[in-house]
């Protein structure tokens, strides 16, 4: 049955002659009127403090100030995904802050969003000393807690950012160039893939392409709340 898709599932369940559905007051819904049977509140507090307490790849945790969940809507949905915590990040607890989070703000709020109504999150909740780039063991290590965050939000769209973030998601080593521009799927759901914003402030020549884009992950949102 495709319980991905929330009107697929409904007729499917209407084709096995289903006439009502009964959905208790009390039992988390969200827009498509199908009941959630965990809370999201709760499987991402106890998510987050999963996160805190993780301690798989010894480099990270040892030299880590703090952990970085994420942060935003978690009934966003829209959820941005970037590579890991950087100097700023793992110092504040939060994601995108540095200088690329500015513009990573600058961009949701062209977008005509807030960071409050999106939620973001990186593939590596642990800063990577020096900012080197996350290594393949960290990312497998880390992958189950972004997968389980993107099940309990449940966005419409996930907006990768940078090739780390791109081809973890997509389990690929192509190119964030050929990666981006077009919509791929994450379990179902429609992933655009773009550049990162820490690129875009070493070649501003590139930001027209991420606001192509943008404007595609805009048009995604409305069709999605028509
Ligand atoms: N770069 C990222 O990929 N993530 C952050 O949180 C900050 C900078």
């Amino acid at each position: 049955m495709p319980k991905n898709d929330p009107l697929l599932f409904l007729k499917a369940l209407k084709e096995d002659g289903v006439e009502h559905l009964y959905i208790p007051r009390n039992s988390e819904t969200r827009g498509t009127g199908v009941r959630r049977t965990e809370s999201v509140k709760d499987g991402m507090l106890e998510l987050r403090d999963r996160v805190r307490q993780c301690k798989q790849c010894d480099e990270l945790a040892k030299q880590r100030t703090q952990t970085v969940f994420g942060s935003g809507n978690i009934r966003a949905k829209l959820v941005f995904v970037g590579e890991a915590p950087g100097a700023d990040e793992d110092k504040q607890g939060l994601p995108f802050v540095g200088r690329a989070g500015q513009l990573l703000t600058k961009i949701i709020e062209a977008m005509g969003l807030s960071r409050e109504e999106v939620f973001i999150c990186n593939v590596l909740k642990c800063r990577p000393p020096g900012n080197r780039p996350p290594a393949p063991d960290e990312v497998v290590n880390c992958s189950p807690f972004l997968k389980r965050q993107l099940e309990l939000i449940m966005p419409k769209v996930i907006c990768a950012l940078g090739t780390h973030a791109s081809q973890a998601l997509l389990q690929t080593d192509r190119p964030i160039s050929a990666l981006r521009g077009t919509f791929s799927e994450y379990e179902g759901i429609p992933l655009m893939c773009t550049y990162h914003p820490a690129y875009l402030l070493r070649s501003p020549g590139e930001k027209g392409k991420v606001w192509e884009d943008m404007k595609k992950i805009i048009q995604r949102l409305e069709e999605s709340s028509e």
